[in-house]
């Protein structure tokens, strides 16, 4: 099943941090359907980013859902903190919770939908066992850690088996793809099975805006016909 009606989820790591207010308004009116915020702690991932003042702040300005991103460890100490900041959806990685199935119960308890993502190497049948639990799957599509990398190729063929599990299990999971997301990738993670396309530098960096860089990634989506491989 490909999903032509993708969902598009700026990421504003690639925001100008000092007007955010402002960017994530423009996203919002633009047609953005979530807004995808990446907080890093510097030990998951080598790099620090933003904690749950910045999703209050984007908060006050956004009526779409905010998308939450956890590249850190123990992310289970702060599922509370992020959902009173406004968080609609949480996602832990695989990689940080060896009580993965805990940590999920825990972000459904705070009222957040549960999310799980996955580093590039760690394989799809890895959430077989929670799909009970989980109302999203992150497949990252870069190594997690900073905006603007390439998108990894051989991440397709896993999403093809998550788009398969999911289906197969028939519940209703998301299923993002985050990582080198633009004009040149998404058909082909469309045609893959995602439904959310996650894009930092390809809408915040446009060279025209954040408005044409929404609109090119939804045009591009709208050509079904003409996937190609990336
Ligand atoms: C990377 C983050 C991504 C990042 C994507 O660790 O999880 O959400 O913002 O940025 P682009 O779209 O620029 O690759
Ligand atoms: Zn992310």
């Amino acid at each position: 099943m490909t999903h032509n009606l993708i969902k598009i989820a700026p990421s504003i790591l690639a925001a100008d941090f000092g007007r955010l207010a402002d960017q994530v308004a423009q996203a919002q009116e633009a047609g953005a359907d979530l807004i995808h915020i990446d907080v890093m702690d510097g030990r998951f991932v080598p790099n620090i980013t933003m904690g749950p003042a910045i999703v209050e702040a984007v908060a006050k300005v956004a009526a779409i859902p905010l998308d939450v991103h956890l590249m850190i460890v123990e992310p289970e100490k702060f599922a509370r903190r992020f959902a009173d900041s406004g968080a609609d959806s949480i996602s832990v990685h695989v990689e940080a919770c060896p009580h993965l199935h805990r940590v999920l119960e825990q972000i459904e308890a705070v009222g957040c939908r549960a999310g799980v993502a996955l580093n590039p190497h760690t394989p799809a049948a890895t959430l077989g066992d929670v799909l009970d639990n989980i109302e999203l799957i992150n497949v990252m599509t870069v190594n997690p850690g900073f905006g603007g990398q390439t998108f990894i190729k051989g991440m397709i063929s896993k999403l093809r088996k998550l788009r398969a599990m999911v289906d197969n299990s028939g519940k209703d999971i998301e299923i993002e793809v985050d990582g080198g997301i633009n004009i040149d990738t998404i058909a082909a993670v469309i045609a893959a099975g995602a439904t959310i396309a996650i894009a930092g530098a390809g809408v915040f960096q446009h060279e025209r805006g954040i408005a044409a860089g929404i609109d090119a990634l939804r045009q591009r989506a709208a050509r079904t016909t003409d996937y190609g491989a990336v």
